[in-house]
């Protein structure tokens, strides 16, 4: 429960306050945390920003809304070249993002305090995607666990990280919801799904903020990157977003909404236009939607030179010109650029802006450096004894290593190949392929970690999948042998012969295919999903002899791989799976872990098909069969995908029976009851994700053929049954008609319910007027 969150929404913080009072009283006893939170009340805090302010001349004001890269660089290279000492001193830095370097961090947090006028704190910005030194599973994979509370686990670890290594602000949450697997930054966020998405984000936002923002184990949130980024035409990234405004509202401002109720502290802007509006300078979203309809109260900082990339999509005519578009906007600071630092002042002597604007936008930064603590204790997050108790501290492993198996997706287990136990009758397993067992510090990574969180970066922290998987199996009784070869192309020949030999010799392939940290994130595209440098060879290699043949993918979106699909018999999708690889997957090919993670995004059969997702219309011309003519559909492929949303197979099977609903007519407003039983009818324990669709049957506008309403993660030993009951509002039903308002719609609903969004069972209710 938050005890202070000042960024909420007025509507949410009201709700909470009841709760608050009584706990406060609670954890005036239990926490040191109220220490911060009793200095930190909201109005305790507009106060002293007040008064500050009443100090500041204008180009301290400005100074305060300029971020400045520090000792890495996450983007082009735009900032100016002074020393930042020197700029700092110069009273024209508010912050400073990516840097590394502990003692000068001290250094320049020294300077600012005592080296200008009035001491204001700089406050200290970081990509911290997937850990921040200990590495966890890239983010699209954590939302394969479909597990809020684990996610949010994960992100404390990462706050505390961060925190204790001088960092304040970490721009994650990335709630973006994307459909295109061509579009590398993919893996940053959960995935196809809004309301998914929408419940990961804010388990990220409390995982990061903690109960209070002044804790020196937290850091204030950044939900980025608002809005409509992860619809980049052509999966091209910071290509144009065109889109409806009913799209807009329902597939990307759901988890920009959670994250705001959630609290998060402050917001990105996009790189992308929306709707010919580059959305840094897009009053509807900022002013209109975000700050207006939502009365979110926090800061908004551009993405790395977003306000001068204004001028270069042709919608700003100079840094003065943009200055003033983005800050009419409803944008407050600038990270990595030139423009306010250039522009702002110009803007406001030419009556462009308003010193009020300005006031405004710099209040929004004092209060973020204020709630985290900045003035009270200011080098609280810059102490080496914290920092040396709080790193890497060896129980971090343990989640690392559980999010990492509960992320992988089991997708395919014919003949039950998998798990590999002592009772298997094969001994001779051969783990193969050019992740069997990699040092290269680009491997089970993903971009946002090479040389970022982690310049002192040391590759032998990474349990590789050999070094997981060798021990474990052998223990099994299992005789082991590893190969790691065919590494950045097709293999070479005095690979081959080697690895035909080993082949013959194995009774069970692992071959571990996939793609490299630098295959995705941010600016890396590609306009190929296929397994790239074509790992199909080894795959065809590997699987000549027949052996029984397990392929683990290590992936960061969704790739194609049809001729696996169709010839190997099992396949586990293990995403990048952090620090905690080989043993993760040791745990789940031996079954210590029973596979349990569903796909938060839809794997195609093949590219032609992107993009492609589950909560589609279902068009006027549905296709049932491939061929169908006069259908939507394609000539030369299904129109379904390889692997549907929500997929993901267990070592157990799970039944669905007597879909019920007490009441199948309800009046508008009244609660739907949905209640199934689910069965474990194999022989092992298992977790099943059991997911709620509906579909609106006659809307005022078509409406998706299934939209995810809810989900619950359920335990079941063998043979045991669980009754799952899911309640439907009249909120869930709602939807935002072609007037723009959300509204549910009196009429005819199915109600899906299933372990994936293709095998449900399914009823029908009718919601009369009231
Ligand atoms: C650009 C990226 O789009 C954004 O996500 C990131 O936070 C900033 N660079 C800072 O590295």
């Amino acid at each position: 429960m938050s005890t202070f969150l000042p960024f909420r929404s007025s509507a949410s913080r009201r709700c909470s306050s009841f709760i608050v009072h009584r706990l406060s009283f609670i954890v005036l006893f239990f926490t040191p945390c109220l220490l911060f939170s009793q200095k930190t009340s909201v109005k305790d805090i507009d106060k002293r920003v007040e008064t500050l302010l009443a100090k500041m001349t204008p180009d301290e004001k400005i100074g305060q809304l300029n971020q400045v890269p520090g000792d890495i660089s996450t983007g082009t290279d735009v900032a100016s070249k002074d020393d930042l000492l020197t700029q700092i001193k110069a009273g024209t830095v508010g912050s400073v993002l990516s840097h590394t370097n502990f003692e000068n961090k001290i250094k320049m947090q020294r300077a600012a305090i005592e080296g200008t006028r009035l001491g204001i704190p700089l406050i200290f910005g970081f990509d911290v995607i997937h850990g921040y030194k200990t590495i966890f599973p890239i983010p699209l994979a954590q939302a394969a666990s479909w597990d809020a509370g684990l996610v949010e686990r994960i992100e404390r670890i990462a706050a505390a990280e961060a925190a204790a290594d001088g960092q304040h602000w970490t721009f994650a949450p990335m709630v973006d919801v994307a459909r295109d697997p061509r579009w590398g930054r993919v893996m940053e966020g959960s995935g196809e799904d809004p309301l998914l998405g929408s419940r990961i984000a804010e388990a990220r936002i409390r995982g990061f903020q903690g109960s209070n923002l002044a804790d020196p184990l937290s850091v204030a949130a950044c939900t980025k990157h608002y809005a409509g980024y992860g619809f980049s035409e052509s999966g091209r990234d910071y290509n144009t977003v065109d889109m409806s405004e009913q799209r807009l509202r329902e597939m990307v401002l759901p988890p920009f909404k959670a994250a705001a109720d959630a609290g998060s502290a402050t917001f990105m802007n996009a790189f992308n236009t929306l709707n010919g509006v580059p959305a840094s300078m897009n009053r509807h979203l900022i002013t209109d939607i975000l700050r207006g309809e939502w009365g979110w109260k926090g800061l908004v900082v551009s993405d790395w030179n977003s306000f001068g990339e204004t001028i270069i999509h042709g919608a700003a005519s100079d840094e003065t010109d943009a200055s003033a578009k983005c800050i009419n906007a409803g944008s407050d600071m600038d990270m990595a650029g030139t423009t306010f630092r250039n522009g702002l002042k110009k803007a406001l002597e030419a009556g462009r802006v308003t010193q009020a604007q300005i006031d405004e936008a710099v209040r929004r930064v004092l209060r973020l450096k204020f709630s985290v603590g900045l003035f009270d204790a200011p080098f609280a997050h810059l102490d080496p004894a914290r920092r040396a108790a709080t790193l890497e501290k060896p129980e971090y492993r343990q989640t690392a290593r559980e999010a990492a198996a509960k992320s992988m997706v089991l997708l395919k287990n014919d003949g039950g190949l998998l798990p590999l136990t002592a009772s298997s009758t094969r001994k001779r397993v051969l783990i193969v392929g050019p992740y069997a067992d990699s040092k290269d510090k680009k491997d089970y990574m993903s971009f946002w970690t090479l040389g970022l969180g982690n310049p002192d970066y040391d590759p032998s922290k990474i349990v590789t999948p050999a070094m997981g998987l060798k021990p474990a199996l052998e223990a099994l009784g299992f005789e082991v042998s590893v190969m790691t070869v065919c590494y950045d192309a097709a293999c070479t020949e005095p690979e081959l012969s080697p690895l035909i030999n080993a082949t013959r010799e194995a009774e069970i392939i692992i071959v571990c295919v996939g793609e490299h940290g630098l295959d995705c994130g941010e600016s890396r595209s590609v306009a190929d999903i296929n397994l790239p440098r074509n790992q199909e060879q080894i795959l065809r290699i590997v699987s000549r002899g027949n052996k029984p043949t397990v392929m683990v993918l290590f992936n960061s979106r969704p790739l194609t791989f049809q001729w696996a699909d169709q010839n190997l018999p099992a396949i586990l999708v293990a995403w990048q799976p952090g620090f905690e690889t080989g043993n993760a997957l040791a745990d789940v090919l031996t079954g210590k872990v029973n596979p349990s993670g569903k796909l938060p995004v839809t794997f195609p059969r093949t590219l032609g098909q992107v993009p492609i997702y589950y909560n589609a219309l279902n068009t006027g011309r549905p296709q049932q069969q491939t061929g169908q003519m006069w259908t939507s559909g394609y000539l030369d492929s299904p129109t379904s995908p390889a692997y549907p949303f929500g997929f993901g197979l267990s070592y157990t099977t799970f039944s669905y029976s007597n879909i019920n609903l007490p009441k199948s007519k309800v009046k508008m407003g009244d609660l739907v009851e949905v209640s199934v039983t689910v069965t474990n009818t194999g022989k092992v324990a298992g977790e099943e994700i059991v997911q709620l669709y509906t579909h609106d049957l006659a809307a005022d506008i078509a409406r998706p053929v299934k939209e995810l309403k809810g989900f619950e993660k359920i335990k079941l030993g063998p043979g045991d049954s669980r009754l799952v009951t899911f309640t439907l509002t009249e909120k869930d039903l709602s939807y935002w008609n072609h007037e723009l308002k959300f509204k549910a719609d009196p009429g005819k609903f199915k109600v899906f319910v299933g372990g994936n969004s293709r095998e449900v069972k399914e009823a029908e209710f009718e919601v009369v007027a009231r």
